[in-house]
């Protein structure tokens, strides 16, 4: 009898500098998902380092929805899903002559939680680029755990026990509504659930900034300008941060990370250019306060 020969992280894991973010290579993915012990590996990996790129050539549709299922059920999101894959979503065009590049930048996302106006926002996405941008372009993470920790004790008093409105509103994590709507509707401004700005992560149980991306979001209990003013200094903590991840989309890669533990951004992708991607957002939860409020 042959021992089970089970997954080995060591074997095809680069971690970047600071442990933020790891790259996985491997040149069958189909295989590597095969390999006994792999999905499993990968949570953990996932907890250690929040963001893992794997790069692989072409792979099966069925081994990406493998690694989906083991990391939780599909978000409510919409999107067209893959033909017979309900946790993947494929977004898919071809490339126009004629598109207008400021709409393209426009249409570039600003640092965000994936769904973090869902009750329920997932604890995990996935993005599998099959095409890549002409011009070079940067997705970038920040480690808002880390981010967390680094903040001067008086500001983690002061942020602990308070909630926050996570709005909806068309494009909101877009470049092109950041920039225009400084203001949100008063009605739509104090509708959508409120998350505590200090989650524990499930994944890690370490305490992690949760924020609405809107800076003029309704912090429960305060007025309106006291809100903007903390969310606005929060979020240009995490601008500056230094615990930040970029990576290329280089095309045939596939990123997955933690969403609650993270934010991410999208660099604009010319509409000129044919365009193919599969995304899941995985593990509705609940987000607990990291600390009784
Ligand atoms: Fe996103």
């Amino acid at each position: 009898m042959t021992a089970q020969v089970t997954f080995e992280p060591a074997s095809v894991v680069r971690a970047e500098a600071g442990g933020f973010g790891a790259v996985i290579t491997h040149d069958d993915f189909d295989a590597l998902v095969a390999q006994p012990g792999f999905a499993d590996a990968l949570v953990g990996l996932l907890a250690k380092h929040l963001v893992i790129r794997i790069d692989a050539p072409p792979f099966q549709a069925a081994s990406l929805a493998a690694i989906a299922a083991r990391l939780g059920p599909p978000s409510v999101n919409r999107g067209p899903r893959l033909p017979g894959f309900d946790a993947l979503i494929q977004f898919e065009s071809a490339g126009k002559p004629d598109a207008d590049p400021q709409k393209d930048r426009d249409a570039a996302q600003i640092l965000h939680h994936d769904s973090a106006g869902l009750a329920e926002p997932p604890a995990y996405a996935i993005v599998n680029t099959k095409t890549h941008p002409g011009e070079p372009a940067l997705h970038s993470w920040i480690d808002m755990q880390a981010v967390y920790r680094d903040l001067p004790a008086t500001l983690k008093r002061t942020i602990d026990p308070l909630r926050c409105v996570h709005p909806t509103y068309p494009e909101v994590v877009s470049a092109g509504v950041h920039r225009d709507l400084k203001d949100l509707p008063a009605d739509i401004r104090e509708t959508g659930p409120d998350h505590p700005l200090v989650v524990r992560n499930p994944n890690t149980g370490e305490p992690t900034l949760f924020l609405s991306v809107r800076r003029d979001a309704k912090i429960l209990g305060m007025e309106a300008a006291e809100s903007r003013a903390l969310l606005t200094e929060l979020w240009d903590i995490v601008e500056a941060s230094p615990r930040r991840w970029r990576s290329l989309v280089r095309g045939d890669d596939i990123f997955i990370w933690d969403n609650i533990a993270t934010v991410h951004d999208r660099p604009p992708f010319s509409a000129r250019e044919p365009r193919k991607v599969w995304f899941a957002n995985l593990a509705p939860v609940v987000p607990q306060a990291a600390f009784a409020a």
